[in-house]
Order: structure tokens, then C-alpha cells, then sequence
């Protein structure tokens, strides 16, 4: 299939846009979105954007009862000369495609499905949030449609589009966020699918959320599921730690998502040359660490926040407060080196930037 087979179709509804400044995150949709279909004699087809509406599907289709379903999340940005800019696109394509393998789900064409972001994007570009710290957020997701209640891979799919303009993740932004050491439920188990976007992952989380959040914690940081003592994620984040000058973060062990935001502070650490390593990190070393006044700073990353300092642990009753609970240092100087880079006002010797 040839990439200029995207049609388009132009909404002459346009929604009001709102005071971009007192958005909430993935709350508000543009005028548009994408949408391309498959089927096995077909294969992916119809690519096209269309105007945002509602759509129908079968209630026996297999996305409401077994979960087959994959998605993606990425920004666009405005630079001060408004011009507008994707962070590693090719990345969250690639990405989509490892987890649609880990759903039985048919890989999407990488240079159609950047061609419809990129088309899609600029078609609702005047979305593009022109404040700072404010981004329009890319959801790209695929479900299954087939009609039919046995467990097996559906027939067909849909992939789309939808774009949302948003703020802070946390509503802390950029502030440290209180987490709670998940002691009780687990995210992710090794052989399962944990390193893939799914919805379930997702969904399997919201219960230590919940319960985490009724204690005044903004989120968990998760464990793994064998042993209950190497630590995973954050939230939906990545965890990184600064100990003793050292940066650390788990390591990809098959249940911890390859987040491109993980991916790049590790990029952007080696080529400051501050000492980076990916491993096995317990619980206990990081208790260990903060005992000894080593445990210098804690952050998460992500797309959606970008950094997300954390100000507080707290594990096995005891309160573990890090940095005086302020942001630390480098996590405001990788924060400010991605998004400068994301929004145009650092040069980017990386090419990152699309
Ligand atoms: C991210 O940090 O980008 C996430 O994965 C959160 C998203 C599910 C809203």
C-alpha cells in the first residue's frame, strides 16, 4: 500500500478550542482523527482522517471482553517560531509494533502509520497548546473488532488516532510527587505483558492507585512479581535513581515497559558523561542507600510528564524523604534538556527531533 493513500476528510464542525492554560490532562480531543482498518483478506486499509466522532462497534467484539488491544503515546510541540515538532515518532511506531506482536495483533506499516501522525497533526496543528509546558498529546491505539466470544486473536482491527491538547501529567508538575512502595498487588510478571502498551497492564494497576491514593500518595513504585523485592516502575513511569552519584534504573527484564523517555535520559546521562548504569536494583538497596545519606535523588520518566521528581517513599511505615523533598538538580536539568529539545530552544545533537 502507497502512504499518499490517506484520504481526508475535513470537519466543517470545528469544535471551540478551550483556554489551553487550565486543561486537564486527556480531556479534550481535537476536530479530527485517524483511522485505518483490517481484515484478513485486506490486510490494514482505508487509511483516513476523518472528523472526531463517536464509533460503533459489535458489543460481542473481542476488545470488550479479552482486552486485545495496544496503544501508543507521544507529543507534538510548538516552538517559539511555531513551528511544529514530534519527539522519536519512528520510535513509538516501532514500539507499537512489539506490542501488537506480544497481542497477536497485525503490525501496522511504520512509514503509513508516521505519515498519518504527521498529517494528522498538522491538520489540528492550530490544537498545538502555545504555553509552556503544554504539548498536544498523540494517542495511537489499535482494538479488535471481530464478533466473537471464543479466546482466540480477532480477524479484524482498528487503528487510530486521536490527539488531546494537555498540561501537567501530575498535577504537581515538575514538583515532587509522594509515592508509596507497593507491597500487596504487582504489575507485571516476567513472561506476561509488562514490556507491552496494553490496556490490561493498565488496568491491573488502578486498585494500588486507588488504595495509594486514599493515604495521600500520588502513586506506587511497583516491585516485581516473583520475588517482591527488585523494583519495576513508578506509576506508569520509569524510575530512575541518583546514588552516590551514581544514575540507576532497573533493567529491561522483559516486564518493565522500553519507555523512549527511559531511553533518552539514558542517552542524554552517557553523553554528559554522568556515570548511568541499568540493573537490578531491591528495594533494600535503596533503603540501604538512603540509611547511608547516599540516596541523593529519585524521579520518574514518561511521556506524559516528562520527569516527575519524588519527594517521599514510603516503605514499611517509614517515611523516606529524599532531597528535602525538592526537586533535585538533575532531575530539573534532564527535564529542561528535553523539553528544550522537544520544543525547539536547545539544539539537538541527537536528532530526536522531527
Ligand atoms: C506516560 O508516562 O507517558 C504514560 O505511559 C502514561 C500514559 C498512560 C498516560
Amino acid at each position: 500500500m502507497k502512504s499518499n493513500q490517506i484520504t481526508v476528510e475535513i470537519s466543517d464542525n470545528r469544535k471551540e478550542k478551550p483556554a489551553f492554560s487550565s486543561l486537564q490532562f486527556g480531556k479534550t480531543f481535537t476536530d479530527h482523527m485517524f483511522v485505518m482498518d483490517y481484515t484478513e483478506d485486506q490486510g490494514w486499509h482505508h487509511p483516513r482522517i476523518v472528523p472526531y466522532q463517536p464509533i460503533t462497534l459489535d458489543p460481542a467484539a473481542t476488545i470488550f471482553h479479552y482486552g486485545q488491544t495496544v496503544f501508543e503515546g507521544l507529543k507534538a510541540y510548538l516552538s517559539e517560531n511555531e513551528e511544529v515538532f514530534l519527539f522519536r515518532p519512528e520510535e513509538n511506531i516501532k514500539r507499537l509494533n512489539r506490542s501488537c506482536e506480544r497481542l497477536c495483533i497485525p503490525q501496522v506499516d511504520e512509514e503509513i502509520a508516521l505519515e498519518a501522525l504527521q498529517k494528522l497533526v498538522d491538520i489540528d496543528r492550530e490544537w498545538i497548546p502555545n504555553v509552556e509546558g503544554m504539548a498536544l498529546y498523540i494517542r495511537p491505539f489499535i482494538i479488535s473488532t471481530e464478533p466473537n466470544l471464543d479466546v482466540t486473536p480477532s480477524k479484524s482491527y482498528t487503528f487510530m488516532i486521536i490527539l488531546s491538547p494537555v498540561g501537567a501529567f501530575y498535577k504537581e508538575g515538575i514538583n515532587p510527587v509522594k509515592i508509596a512502595v507497593e507491597q500487596e498487588y504487582v504489575r507485571a510478571v516476567r513472561g506476561g505483558t509488562g514490556n507491552a502498551k496494553t490496556a490490561g497492564n493498565y488496568a491491573g494497576a488502578m486498585l494500588a492507585q486507588k488504595q495509594s491514593g486514599k493515604s495521600g500518595y500520588s502513586q506506587v513504585l511497583w516491585l516485581d512479581g516473583k520475588e517482591n523485592k527488585y523494583i519495576e516502575e513508578v506509576g506508569s513511569m520509569n524510575v530512575f535513581f541518583k546514588i552516590n552519584g551514581e544514575v540507576v534504573t532497573p533493567e529491561l527484564s522483559g516486564s518493565i515497559l522500553e519507555g523512549i523517555t527511559r531511553k533518552s535520559v539514558i542517552e542524554l546521562l552517557k553523553h554528559w558523561n554522568v556515570p548511568v548504569s541499568e540493573r537490578k536494583i531491591s528495594i533494600d538497596d535503596i533503603y540501604d542507600a538512603y540509611k547511608n545519606g547516599q540516596l541523593e535523588e529519585a524521579f520518574g520518566t514518561g511521556t506524559a510528564a516528562v520527569i516527575s521528581p519524588i519527594g517521599e517513599l514510603f516503605w514499611k511505615s517509614e517515611k523516606l524523604i529524599i532531597n528535602d523533598g525538592k526537586t533535585g538538580e538533575l532531575a530539573k536539568k534532564i527535564y529542561d534538556a528535553l523539553t528544550g529539545i522537544q520544543t525547539g530552544k536547545v539544539e539537538d545533537p541527537f536528532g530526536w527531533r522531527v
